[in-house]
């Protein structure tokens, strides 16, 4: 039986894939590196520095450590520029109404995100006391498909894997929650996310997490 939800952030919560990309973007045109949504899209749900390893090596481009953390922080301090701007307006359609329900219903509730930027941003978007718990980038370091994140989340819920729905937007992060023993939820496009037990658009459509624990 589902006792838990564990929520990714970026693409799930809040679209601010839009910001990564438009961040990395800016990185990549300074550095003559092709960069368009195709390459974005295999970023999502991958740690900062795996991401900018994977850029540099499609453009075939090796830095010392030194540079590489230089990208990192400017890349950062661009992504920041945009999260500056955030407000509640910018979390996705009946993202805000579910996390009510399902507190109300008595469901467990923590975060399982790559980013080191999920506490400023749930603060932004006033969505910070929503969680029971947070795991983010800052406390796990592997990159998805590794379950580290998850299986934190759920250790942290006091959970069993697999008394925990994982809810993702990122191929390798369906992939995560089901190498951590959970069954997940696809946010987005089903031919990318089609091993996912069920593919939601929006999570409109799924306005009661007890009706939707039975349906899976
Ligand atoms: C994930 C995003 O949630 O967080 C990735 O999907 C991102 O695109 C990763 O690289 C790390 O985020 P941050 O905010 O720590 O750079
Ligand atoms: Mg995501």
């Amino acid at each position: 039986m589902i006792r838990g939800f564990l929520f990714d952030l970026d693409g799930v919560i809040v679209d601010t894939a839009k910001f990564h990309f438009i961040a990395w973007q800016r990185m990549a045109a300074v550095l003559h590196i092709h960069f368009g949504q195709k390459e974005n899209e295999q970023l999502k749900g991958i740690s900062r520095e795996e991401s900018l390893d994977r850029i540099l090596h499609w453009g075939g481009i090796t830095l010392q450590q030194e540079e590489k953390q230089h990208w990192m922080d400017q890349k950062n301090a661009w992504y920041l520029e945009c999260v500056a701007k955030m407000g509640p307006e910018e979390i996705l359609p009946g993202v805000a109404s579910f996390l009510r329900e399902a507190r109300k219903q008595g469901f467990s509730i923590a975060l399982g995100s790559a980013s080191k930027n999920a506490v400023p941003i749930l603060e932004q978007t006033g969505l910070l006391s929503a969680f029971d718990q947070i795991v983010d980038g800052t406390v796990v370091t592997t990159s998805k498909p590794d379950p580290h994140v998850f299986l934190e989340g759920a250790r942290r819920l006091g959970l069993a894997p697999e008394q925990c729905l994982v809810f993702e937007d990122a191929e390798a992060g369906i992939e995560a929650a089901h190498n951590g023993g959970m069954r997940s939820i696809g946010v987005g496009d089903p031919n990318v996310l089609h091993r996912a037990h069920r593919v939601i658009q929006s999570f409109k459509e799924i306005p009661d997490p007890s009706a939707l624990i039975h349906t899976l």
